[in-house]
């Protein structure tokens, strides 16, 4: 009988160590470190023999690089095109997919959707509900496509054998944190056990070719190992988030061994389940009639795609000492820079004032093209003056007020052209081989920050 044996596991990054340790030596983390029972199965003596004396003709062998034949993949696609895109345009064959997110964010609704409504033959495992309760959010969301077997199951053994004999073109598996393997003693939901798991899966999805979704809770104590344990094991982790106090969900790609990570695909929760946002500039901007001070547009991108997006700001005098400074969406310290760079260099100030600032429709935004439109929104709240609504921005601030060029500046240009803006302000850096006249929008350009001043504000 293998001696049981207890080690303790990092679960922010998974390092191990024998003993307990306050502060994880690899990721740097504090007060990380649990304790988990193993089972000790081989001794290093067999290990060894295990690789020192392989026969001849039997085990594996190396390839030449350049003799390894490629056969076309053909990349799944799913009904929901926004789902394909943070793919990378599908889903791959026998890849390993993990979806992280917040409980109750929507991940059971997203993946079951998926699974009702591609053509093809489905199995969704949970833990997590009954077959009547997700029978129950199936009638919710509606229509059937597919042939979705249903199963619920905690064993990732048992679970695994029946995925074997069905043979669906698509496993699900919600969720991690509830599987268990036999092989190995301690709760589910563990640092070990989830990455057990998670290694029995990837083996089953690599030998059989068939594509595994997983979801994997996140929370924010770090008590249940979360996708950050994950992400070296998977092919690709997705992110689901959004405020759940808003209808809007965010699917971004953290990693994609088959496609680019910027994709980001945008959903709207519904009574009746997850609806594909596909043109999100017009649920981005505001809805308002009248003109109000504080408010700019800016022509980001996210991924490929050109998204118009609404920076709100306050400006007002601060009634206690201190004045607050708050950012909902954007960088606080990006924001304390473009502050500082407003007072530097066009003289205005804000240090008697509260500044708030929100992004529209609860989105996060990194593009540093939004820069410009934060800019104007602060000008045009501090002095209460508004900004036309049909002019918008794309530009980024530097730290001595030159408003620099940004990616793809003709997408940005046209996606505004097309929502009827009349006008966009860029940076005069970025127009390089851009005919400004090929558009029906004007093209306004701008080196620094103070010809904002001039040309809108006074
Ligand atoms: P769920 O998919 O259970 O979240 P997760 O698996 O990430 O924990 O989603 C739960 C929320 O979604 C819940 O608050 C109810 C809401 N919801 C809708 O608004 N419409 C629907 O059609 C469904 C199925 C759920
Ligand atoms: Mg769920």
């Amino acid at each position: 009988m293998a001696k049981a044996k207890t080690i303790f596991f990092c679960s922010n990054c998974g390092a191990s160590a024998p003993k307990w340790l306050g502060k994880c030596p690899q990721c740097g983390e504090w007060n990380t470190y649990q304790e988990e029972l193993i089972q000790k199965e081989t001794t290093g003596e067999e290990r060894r023999k295990s690789w020192a004396a392989p026969g001849k003709s039997e085990g594996p062998r190396a390839i030449l690089l350049k003799q390894i034949e490629t056969g076309t993949t053909i990349r799944l696609a799913t009904p929901d095109e926004e789902l394909n895109r943070v793919l990378g345009g599908g889903i791959v064959p026998g890849s390993l997919v993990l979806i992280g997110g917040q409980p109750g964010i929507g991940k059971s609704t997203l993946l079951l959707q998926v699974a009702m409504q591609l053509p093809a033959k489905i199995l969704y495992v949970s833990g997590e509900e009954s077959e009547e309760q997700i029978k129950m959010r199936a009638d919710r969301i509606g229509i059937f496509k597919s042939e979705c077997y249903i199963l619920t199951e905690t064993n990732s053994s048992k679970m695994l054998s029946m995925a074997q004999d069905l043979q669906p073109q698509l496993l699900i598996v919600d969720s991690i944190q509830t599987l268990s393997s036999p092989h190995i003693e301690s709760t589910p939901g563990s640092i070990s056990q989830v990455r057990e798991c998670a290694g029995e899966l990837l083996r089953f999805a690599k030998e059989t070719n068939i594509p595994v979704f997983l979801i994997g809770h996140i929370n924010k104590e770090g008590e249940i190992a979360g996708p950050k344990l994950l992400e070296h094991i998977v092919d690709c982790v997705l992110q689901f988030e959004g405020d759940r106090h808003n209808t809007y969900r965010i699917l971004r790609t953290l990693k994609n061994r088959f496609g680019s990570t910027d994709e980001m695909g945008i959903y709207q929760m519904q009574s009746a389940g997850l609806r594909e946002v596909s043109n999100p500039s017009e649920l981005l901007l505001s809805q308002k009639d009248e003109e109000l001070s504080g408010s700019a547009v800016a022509a980001t991108m996210e991924g490929m795609r050109p998204m118009l997006i609404e920076a709100q700001a306050l400006v007002s005098k601060a009634v206690f000492g201190t004045p607050q400074r708050s950012a909902t969406g954007f960088d606080m310290r990006r924001l304390s820079m473009l502050l500082a760079v407003l007072e530097k260099r066009c003289g205005y100030f804000f240090s008697i004032n509260d500044v708030f600032l929100n992004i529209a429709g609860g989105i996060r935004v990194d593009d540093p093209a939004i820069d410009l439109s934060i800019v104007a929104a602060l000008i045009s709240s501090l002095l209460d003056v508004s900004i036309p609504s049909n002019i918008c921005f794309a530009g980024e601030v530097g730290l001595s007020g030159e408003i620099r060029a940004v990616n793809r500046v003709e997408q940005r240009i046209q996606e505004a052209d097309r929502l009827g803006f009349k006008a966009i302000y860029v940076s005069k850096y970025g127009m390089k081989g851009v005919d400004p006249g090929r558009f029906g929008i004007r093209v306004m350009t701008l080196g620094k920050v103070e010809e904002l001043k001039n040309l809108l504000f006074t």
